[in-house]
């Protein structure tokens, strides 16, 4: 079992470090952030995530441990660094909490008597490793290049699956294909049953950004598809049913829709994009799959002023707010541009969500918030389904309390009768 030190306890961070603990390993999550730390440390997740908070509690004090000192570095075997590369303005990646981390990381390591090991989980553009992330821990640490060794190991974990992901990955894919790196992941992943991928650096940093990029091609092909289907008076979800049995297709991320949100997909294709044109090269498909993104909740308000009108002083309620269902995760959320929207045409609004009104209050404090449903629903002149959290597919008789009947849903999630969706 190995000592590790985890350098950034943020979904990716404390997923990582509470698996591992539960593998048997020995973790310390190390985040700068001391109220999530003491509550680490009490037993508590500072996110919402399926199965995270019962994995730290039991762990806790025995496996695991938090701590906004990087001290426990001295005697890691294993460092990872899962901190944010989150998007800046020009559409790059933000690496300063990468900098700060290396620059800690290396310090730490000076006192560090044995040969280890710095694993790389933050999502970072081919190259970084190589050419920023090694020698800013290597300038600020006394340790030479032949003791560190450095392996990228790109995350492929989504929100509300994280647990289950982590530990039953389709594979495991590893920057580094020397033989000390196998000593390591070996390790490392023993009682995680996948096939692992050993490659170079830059090859690992890219098969993240061309799995996310080609996810979200899936999508944005699928509403592309759906829209057309809308037109023919064709169910999308019934042709893509017939398309992903084919199994070089596959079945998954064929769901029509509002368009992708959350932290990876938009961030990550924009970075490849920026990326791809430094190359003097014009990626039209990349970017073509962003329009389409940005189109379908357009569509959706679209679809509603067909039935109602203009909705200007109209009443809509919106269900759902999160990027999708079981988080509280509003990053990217289509609800976002679909609010804006709506409240630039001078709509009134009232919503509800079973987990993320709280993030959606920090953007947007003056629309109605409610506790349920059927508050969110009472005399509303039309409802948009925003994401498909599963307390919403029971929802029937609740929508005869609306003034006008009018369901439009962005997400396929409803089951009961006279709902139009935007793309079936
Ligand atoms: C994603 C990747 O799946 C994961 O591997 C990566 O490491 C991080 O980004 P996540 O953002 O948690 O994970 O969510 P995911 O389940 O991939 O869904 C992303 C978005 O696409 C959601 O808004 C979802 O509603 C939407 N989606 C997904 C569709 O619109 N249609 C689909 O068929 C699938």
């Amino acid at each position: 079992m190995m000592q590790i030190s985890i350098v950034g306890g943020g979904y990716v961070g404390l997923v990582t470090g509470a698996c591992f603990a539960h593998l048997g390993h020995y973790i310390t999550i190390i985040d700068i952030d001391a109220d999530k730390v003491h509550l680490i440390n009490n037993g508590q997740s500072p996110i919402y995530e399926i199965g995270l908070e019962q994995l730290i509690k039991q762990h806790i004090g025995s496996e695991l441990r938090a701590s906004t000192k990087f001290d426990s570095i001295a005697s890691a075997e294993v460092i990872f660094i899962c901190v944010g590369t989150p998007q800046t303005p020009n559409n790059n990646i933000d690496l300063s909490f990468i900098k700060s981390a290396c620059s800690s990381i290396g310090m730490s390591l000076t006192n560090n008597i044995s040969e280890c090991c710095v694993i790389i989980k933050s999502t970072v553009l081919p190259g970084t490793t190589e050419n920023i992330i090694r020698p800013e821990i290597l300038t600020s640490t006394k340790k030479s290049e032949n003791e560190i060794n450095f392996i990228v190991n790109p995350e492929f974990l989504r929100e509300g699956k994280a647990i289950e992901d982590f530990m039953h990955p389709d594979r495991i894919i590893i920057g580094n294909n020397e033989s000390y790196s196998k000593y390591f992941i070996n390790e490392l992943y023993e009682k995680i049953p996948a096939p692992i991928i050993y490659t170079d650096i830059p090859t690992a940093e890219m098969i993240k950004y061309t799995s996310n990029a080609f996810l979200a091609t899936k999508i944005s092909f699928a509403n592309e598809i759906g829209n057309i289907c809308k037109h023919l008076h064709i169910n999308a979800y019934d042709v893509m049913k017939g398309v992903g049995l084919d199994h070089r297709i596959g079945s998954q991320f064929l769901n029509a829709g509002i368009g992708f949100g959350g932290s990876c997909f938009y961030k990550d294709l924009s970075a490849l994009i920026l990326l791809a044109q430094k190359n003097n090269e014009n990626p039209i498909l990349l970017q073509s799959i962003i329009d389409i993104n940005t189109r379908q909740p357009h569509k959706l308000i679209a679809l509603l002023e067909n039935k109602i009108g203009d909705v200007s002083d109209k009443y809509i309620t919106l269900l759902g707010l999160a990027f999708k269902n079981d988080t509280d995760d509003i990053r990217e959320s289509r609800a976002i541009p679909i609010i804006r929207e709506l409240l630039q045409k001078k709509a009134h609004l009232a919503v509800y969500d079973p987990m993320a009104m709280t993030n959606m209050r920090q953007i947007f404090p003056d629309i109605k918030y409610c506790n349920n449903a059927i508050d969110a629903l009472t005399n509303a002149d039309g409802c948009l389904v925003l994401t498909e959290w599963t307390e919403f597919s029971k929802l029937d008789t609740e929508f005869d309390v609306m003034k006008h009947k009018v369901i439009i849903a962005g997400r396929k999630i409803l089951t009961c009768k006279g709902v139009e969706g935007i793309c079936w």
